[in-house]
């Protein structure tokens, strides 16, 4: 490569964070909030935004530059990414915008991770009240599609269902919505656990659905289920406790019941995909001995734990691979 193109590259790579920075700026000043499809002028956005035009203006035109939202002779406006941020759309990413703040202070730990060996980390037990919303609000985000995705694509009718680690309770209360003959159970730990049953709550569900604090890896319901889901979680832990958690559930189900999982996965080279090459540094500042598993690590595992039919399905509109297996 030529020197020249080279500088360049290195300088727009190190100067990526600017656009992070740029968006959780815009989110938190409450941009994304207030445009709409309709054009908005950059008075009546400084105005609503109570921030001086002269100062909101580059940080609009830099979010139009990125083709983040649009532009036209009488103001601003969203177009590409309406469904993700207009306000009130049920896929509104912006949860998941706040989040990164809190996953951006970690990173400022990368560095000691990996050099000091007694490295702790304030874990998901740690989290202030404001940390666990922000970190639900995350969660939420990101699991709608793919809760949906599970909901219409496989068959719950008359299940009882368990969801380990459930976060927001997403994916429960997608099936519970779909599928008024089913009945559940969500585990979590305290702070999110009580979250949970908030959620139930709202969603009218606490007649067939109820979440109860419990550390999956100090203890483990004993009724029986059809399926358990255990979304988003096993990347948190290491291999002894995975194999450990699949085991417990392997317990739980009934015969032929199955266990849906997610997680962002490394093929065997461990260098793609991209996402999940990625995630496998967060890891490091972002839990304690979590890693990302490779596909052949999590079928391995899954065979351990004596479960059969596993199926990797790639079609799960999201970076995280789902697997389906059966006892
Ligand atoms: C990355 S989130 C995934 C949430 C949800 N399953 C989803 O996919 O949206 C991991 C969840 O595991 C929970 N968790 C972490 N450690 C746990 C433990 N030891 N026992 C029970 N839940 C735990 C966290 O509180 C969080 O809700």
């Amino acid at each position: 490569m030529e020197i020249k193109e080279q500088i360049s590259n290195l300088k727009s790579m190190v100067n990526s964070y600017k656009l992070t920075y740029l968006i959780i700026t815009a989110n938190n000043l409450g941009i994304f909030n207030c445009l709409s499809e309709d054009i908005k002028s950059l008075k009546q956005i400084s105005e609503e935004l109570n921030v001086t035009d002269i100062k909101i203006e580059p940080i609009l035109n830099g979010l139009v530059y990125h083709k983040i939202i649009c532009k036209s002779e009488n103001g601003y406006f969203l177009e590409q990414y309406k469904d993700i941020l207009l306000k009130n759309s049920k896929y509104n990413q912006t949860g998941y915008i706040d989040f990164a703040q809190t996953v951006m202070m970690k990173y400022d730990n990368l560095e000691n991770a990996i050099k000091d060996n007694n490295f702790s980390l304030k874990n998901f037990r740690d989290l202030t009240d404001e940390q666990a919303d922000n970190f639900i609000n995350g969660m939420q985000a990101n699991a709608i599609p793919q809760a949906e995705y599970i909901a219409n694509n496989y068959n719950f009718e008359n299940h009882t269902i368990l969801d380990v680690g459930a976060g927001a309770g997403t994916y429960l209360i997608n099936v519970a919505k779909k599928y008024e003959s089913v009945k559940g159970k969500m585990i979590d730990l305290p702070k999110v656990s009580k979250i949970q049953n908030k959620n139930i709550e709202k969603e009218n569900l606490q007649n067939r659905l109820v979440s109860v604090s419990c550390d999956y890896n100090e203890c483990f319901p004993k009724e029986k289920y059809d399926d358990v889901f255990l979304f988003a979680v096993i990347h948190q832990e290491p291999k002894d406790n995975v194999k450990k958690l699949l085991d417990n559930i392997y317990d739980v189900l009934k015969p032929n019941g199955r266990i849906f999982l997610t997680s962002f996965f490394l093929n065997d080279d461990k260098i793609s995909p991209e996402f999940s090459v990625q995630f496998a540094i967060e890891m490091l500042v972002n839990s304690k001995d979590g890693k990302v598993y490779t596909h052949s690590e999590i079928k391995n595992l899954l065979k351990e734990s004596k479960f059969t039919d596993i199926k990797r399905i790639e079609e799960i509109p999201t970076t995280a691979d789902l697997y389906i297996a059966r006892k």
